[in-house]
């Protein structure tokens, strides 16, 4: 048996709606595996904000670093926009991330073969895509120093984020991107501005150093960011992984996520370093957040955060076919023709998770 903690904070939004969805199929996988796991509920956020006055008490950051895990589902709203700047509910995610020293961002962009037409690229572009983005997720332009807001002497004002990345930073995530392109199809795009920017000429010398001394098999290749837009728009196939930085990851993902068809299908890992016992801390989240417009109606779609929980267990929990027993049944309850709103289909967000159950059920009885 083993027994595992995850720390479930399912946020605003359509947070716990979507996440409801994940528990369940996580008790499916409890019921059907040796995994034991003890859960903690706690709020994130706006709703941290509503019940405690700020987006992330010391309790609540306590408690995800005991945790084996923790899952999340998505932050802000509306209702928040007229928090002062630093007690948006988004300060909880980064907190989470910098706290828990969180670094590498994995974000996955799958073309499930069902929804090959549901992308607003040809369906010949696209077929077949499976791209990993890590996104480095504690450092750059996110957390650099100086930052602000300062008033001049003549009453404008200036506003300053800095870019900054050291040696260390780079190399513990391409690290992560290296190992994760082993085991793929070996390729590794590093993307920055080094024709530009100084710490992205640091990041592309230093990824490339460290290619040089430990990853030769691996085929890396450099790419400046905005070409790497304009390429993943024309020709996604091409890449394997992607590594980059804070802020590029993030417009990066969200480009490379509507290949797929839909923001509701996109799960992400964010992992820290393992310690001595090899416990690595780790949060799994949709990359789609809180999607307001349709908040409070149940026709948000689950898929992401079911995908961000095997995710979870494939990661966290080295349960790697119980992890893809879970992307099996999402993908078959799609060939079934199992489809919510973004999808073009009808379903309500518990009748997509009945649909992945049935699935996982159906999967099982077939041995
Ligand atoms: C993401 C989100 C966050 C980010 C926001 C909510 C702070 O856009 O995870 O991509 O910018 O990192
Ligand atoms: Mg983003």
């Amino acid at each position: 048996m083993t027994t595992k903690s995850i720390l479930v904070l399912p946020g605003d939004g359509v947070g716990p709606e979507v996440m409801a969805q994940a528990l369940r199929v996580l008790d499916r996988i409890c019921e059907t595996s040796d995994l034991v796991v003890t859960l903690e509920h706690d709020l994130v956020g706006g709703a941290s904000i509503e019940a405690n006055g700020v987006p992330l008490t010391d309790q609540t950051l306590a408690s995800a670093k005991a945790a084996d895990a923790v899952l999340f589902g998505s932050v802000g709203g509306p209702q928040w926009d007229a928090e002062p700047f630093d007690n948006r509910p988004e300060i909880a995610i980064l907190k989470l991330r910098s706290e828990l020293g969180l670094f590498a961002n994995l974000r996955p962009a799958i073309v499930f073969d069902p929804l090959v037409d549901a992308s607003t690229l040809k369906a010949e572009v696209v077929r077949g895509l499976n791209i990993m983005i890590v996104r480095e997720s504690t450092g750059g332009i996110y957390f650099g120093e100086p930052r602000g807001i300062e008033t001049l002497a003549d009453g404008t004002k200036r506003g300053v984020n800095t870019e900054v990345y050291t040696t260390h930073e780079i190399e513990r995530v391409a690290r992560v991107a290296f190992e994760l392109a082993g085991k793929r199809q070996g390729r590794l795009m590093s993307v920055e501005k080094a024709n530009v920017m100084e710490s992205g000429l640091l990041w592309r010398q230093t990824v490339q150093a460290l290619h040089d001394r430990d990853y030769v098999d691996v085929t890396l290749n450099h790419m400046y960011a905005d070409n790497c837009a304009m390429q993943l728009a024309r020709n996604p196939r091409q890449f394997d992984v992607i590594v980059t930085t804070n802020l590029f990851g993030d417009l990066l993902s969200d480009l490379a996520s509507m290949l797929t068809g839909s923001l509701g299908l996109l799960p992400s890992a964010t992992l820290g370093a393992p310690d001595a016992n090899g416990r690595r801390p780790a949060l799994y989240e949709p990359i789609h957040g809180s999607a307001p417009d349709i908040a409070g109606q149940g026709i948000a779609n689950p898929l992401a955060q079911i995908l961000s929980l095997a995710m979870l267990l494939r990661w966290s929990f080295g349960m790697e076919d119980e992890a893809r027993r879970v992307e099996r049944a999402c993908v078959t309850a799609l060939e079934v023709g199992a489809r919510t709103k973004d999808l073009g289909g009808d379903l309500t967000t518990q009748e997509m998770g009945d649909a992945v159950l049935a699935a996982l059920t159906g999967a099982e009885m077939a041995g």
